[in-house]
């Protein structure tokens, strides 16, 4: 289908021009045309222009009506594939019981766990499939999913299974993470080294052998995995050729995020902790800093150094990381709000970081995250003539036309 947008008073861009991921200053530089019109062809962009622009005879038009576009989020980090929910554990920490406390008494993500294990594949999907539809109606148009409420070979198989059933079925574009060392599991809660042999020789090999997942992701923290079987983990991945992710320094800075840049993580995920020695060693490395701010609300905990992260020239992303326990909201308006007023960043970094950086989080800045001529065409248009409006003006959905691939979607 081809399509041709006219009259949109901002086309927030986001340009690459080229570059994998943007730092520094030009986190700040959206390229914004105004008054523009954007051609489709294909799925693909293959115009941007002023007024001249015109759309060819026959070709579907869309009249923006002086509105913004941009590129459609990268939510680069979520866990949206789980069964069950814990409001419970919300109430709880509102008499305030804290997230550990919580996760020691048999609550947190082994809750979640039990859930998941007993839920058909058709219930992960069906669920799945509307928190897509969710994110989706917010602008969301591409999304990472990791595993790890599983933690059995068949469980977390199950999930995998569901997240690329949803990828070959949905209209979000999907990536899939093996987090099969998200927590240990009862059956291994005395012999926490063999659930992580349990991974390196069998779990990890069979989803790269069935291409499963692109990444692996490690919960590297105090009570969960530890820097030694951390390294284990990236190690064997990597020699599979499945690339490492960490979720580091989101409950103390134990040295993880320094243990993903020595191994070229592609992302260093949550980074709430994050010090000094963290900070330099992502300055010397190539891998991405992506911020969860979503979490640090809804938990209450402190938020991540994005400041101090751009200003060290450290490439930010900034995602939702949606799921049950520590952060139950799928809107990245809602994050670039947080992202604002939380972390001090500008409405444009933070709009940098959900789109164009996100892609890079996931290797994926060549082919989605901005608005550039042969470009996949994921683009939102929203009800709003300023794009800082959507930040500003919070809680609500500002979203109002999807294209996604191409096509304009009805649902
Ligand atoms: O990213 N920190 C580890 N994992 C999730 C929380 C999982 C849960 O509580 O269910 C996170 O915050
Ligand atoms: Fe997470």
């Amino acid at each position: 289908m081809n399509l041709c947008i006219e009259n949109i008073g901002q086309l927030v861009t986001v340009a690459a021009q080229g570059k994998r991921v943007k730092i520094g200053t030009e986190m700040r530089e959206l390229h914004i045309h105004t008054n523009a019109s954007l051609l489709i062809e294909n799925g693909i962009i293959t115009g941007i222009g002023g007024m001249e622009l015109k759309a060819p005879d026959g070709m579907d038009v869309i009249d923006a009506e002086g509105k913004v576009v941009l590129p459609g989020f990268v939510d680069s980090h979520t866990h949206l594939v789980f069964a069950g929910s814990r409001e419970n554990e919300f109430a709880l920490r509102a008499e305030g019981k804290s997230y550990q406390q919580i996760a020691e008494t048999g609550g947190g993500i082994l809750s979640t766990m039990q859930a998941t294990r007993d839920a058909t594949k058709r219930d992960l999907y069906k669920s799945g499939e509307r928190r897509l539809n969710e994110m989706l109606r917010n602008g969301t148009t591409t999304v990472e999913i990791k595993s790890g409420y599983g933690l059995s070979p068949e469980a977390e198989m199950k999930i995998l299974e569901v997240i690329s059933d949803l990828k070959r079925d949905h209209f979000v574009t999907i990536v899939a993470t093996f987090l099969g060392a998200h927590a240990f599991p009862p059956e291994y809660a005395e012999n926490k080294q063999s659930y992580v042999e349990r991974i390196c020789d069998y779990m990890l090999p069979y989803v790269a052998e069935k291409k499963l997942a692109m990444f692996v992701d490690v919960f590297c923290e105090k009570g969960y995995f530890d820097l030694k079987m951390t390294e284990q983990i990236i190690l064997e991945a990597k020699r599979l050729g499945v690339i490492p992710k960490l979720h580091a320094d989101q409950l103390s800075a134990m040295g993880a995020t320094e243990l993903g840049a020595k191994h070229h993580a592609i992302s260093v995920d949550h980074l709430e902790q994050t010090n000094e020695q963290g900070i330099a060693a992502l300055k010397n490395s190539d891998t991405i800093a992506t911020v969860l701010p979503g979490c640090s609300l809804f938990l209450n905990h402190s938020y991540a150094p994005a400041r101090a992260l751009i200003d060290a020239g450290i490439p930010l992303a900034v995602a939702t990381d949606f799921n049950p326990g520590s952060q139950m909201c799928s809107s990245m308006q809602m994050m670039l709000t947080l992202a604002c007023t939380q972390m001090r960043m500008t409405p444009e970094e933070a709009i940098t970081a959900a789109t164009l950086n996100g892609a890079a989080a996931l290797g994926m800045s060549g082919s989605v995250g901005s608005i550039e001529i042969g470009k996949q065409a994921d683009v939102v248009l929203y009800d709003a003539v300023d794009f800082r409006t959507i930040p500003y003006h919070y809680g609500i959905n500002h979203a109002r036309k999807i294209v996604k691939n191409g096509v304009l979607l009805d649902f």
